[in-house]
């Protein structure tokens, strides 16, 4: 098994992570605290950040894993989606180290990465598919189908706000600092969600939408809690559990709908909101209810990393899909799942017809 050198940078998180097969053998990571202030990711202070701190978190890894440049065989990084910056600065480390070191590099969908978040350290086993798998993070919402690791449809996604971000916006209405999710998380555990009834929409089961929650609670903010320094503890605690009651419920909706009718063989959740409480038990209570596995990352996999990007590399190469063409590919701020999917498809194809 190859050691991978994985490098993660698409948003507010640096990372780097060394995998050999299913051992990780060490991961650094780095949530920047410069956005905070501003009360969302600010897209030149994190390339700037990544700049910082890439490098020096690469040394310490090497170091701290007494690993040598020479032993690198692959270097895996984060090629879109994420801030087009932020992408740069992670790519344009990956290629110079892939080009000094003379070994293959993989551009890796960080979609991708989250969806094999679970399986950092575990053999990948053909026996989980179909699996129905929610990713939900600050930037994405979806509900996907996996035929296998590189095979796979979108059955629900959201029309507008990704939940992690409407988690942050109300948490920010909230007076709650940035990122919002795991405070109001926190909160809400002292809360009672029955408190509020928020709008629920009425979509069916092929997407999502979290505008018009975000939308209720600014109204009932201005009209009600105008001044939020007043608004006393177990009030701030209510709203913390209705407003999270209220995503989780609508994210569950289309996962039962589709687990009840396309019978998977396993489930899985990842990205950053996989880290949500109310959301993890209600993933593994679907699972159980239904007699199918449940694959959820450990808390450490579900916000951004570089192991998932070292993983989601390690399955593209244990597949044979590697393209050789890597040195010259760009960023792909946008890079959605299903492109990635068919691209992949058509790199297999024309790889076993020797053209
Ligand atoms: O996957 P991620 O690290 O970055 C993106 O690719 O977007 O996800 C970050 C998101 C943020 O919106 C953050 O508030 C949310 O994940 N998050 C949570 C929790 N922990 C992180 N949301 C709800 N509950 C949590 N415990
Ligand atoms: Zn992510």
């Amino acid at each position: 098994m190859p050691l991978i050198l994985a490098i993660e940078s698409s948003c507010d998180d640096s990372s780097v992570a060394l995998l050999q097969g299913n051992r990780l053998i060490g991961m650094k990571q780095s949530g920047q605290k410069e956005h905070t202030r501003f009360g969302g990711v600010v897209p030149e202070l994190a390339s700037r950040a990544h700049q910082e701190c890439l490098s020096l978190m690469l040394n310490d890894l090497m170091r701290d894993t007494s690993t040598s440049w020479f032993d690198i065989q692959v270097i895996a990084y984060t090629r879109g989606p994420g801030l087009m910056g932020a992408l740069m600065v992670g790519a344009a480390l990956a290629k110079g180290l892939a080009l000094s070191l003379d070994v293959p590099l993989i551009g890796v969908n960080h979609l991708h990465g989250h969806l094999v978040s679970h399986f950092v350290e575990q053999e990948p086993d053909e026996g989980i598919f179909p699996m129905l798998s929610l990713t939900v993070s600050g930037g994405h919402t979806h509900l996907v189908w996996l035929d296998s690791w590189l095979e796979g449809r979108i059955l629900c996604e959201t029309l507008d706000d990704a939940a992690g971000e409407t988690f942050d916006k109300c948490a920010k209405m909230l007076g709650l600092p940035y990122p919002g999710g795991p405070v109001l998380d926190r909160l809400a555990s002292q809360g009672n969600p029955g408190a509020h009834t928020w709008p629920m929409p009425q979509l069916g089961n092929a997407s999502y939408s979290f505008s018009g929650l975000k939308t209720s609670v600014l109204y009932y903010l201005a009209k009600h809690q105008p001044n939020l320094s007043d608004c006393a503890e177990s009030s701030l605690h209510d709203l913390c559990a209705s407003i999270q009651a209220n995503v989780v419920e609508a994210l569950m909706k289309p996962v039962k709908h589709y687990a009840r009718q396309m019978k998977p063989r396993s489930l899985g959740l990842a990205g950053g909101v996989a880290a949500n409480s109310l959301l993890r038990s209600r993933m593994l209570a679907l699972g159980e209810q239904l007699g199918c596995a449940v694959h959820i990352p450990p808390l450490s996999w579900c916000t951004d990393n570089a192991a998932m990007i070292a993983a989601s590399a390690r399955i593209l190469l244990e597949q044979g899909v590697i393209h050789l063409e890597a040195l010259g590919e760009k960023p792909l701020p946008r890079w959605p799942l299903m492109d990635y999917f068919r691209d992949l498809s058509s790199l297999n194809l024309s790889q076993k017809s020797g053209s």
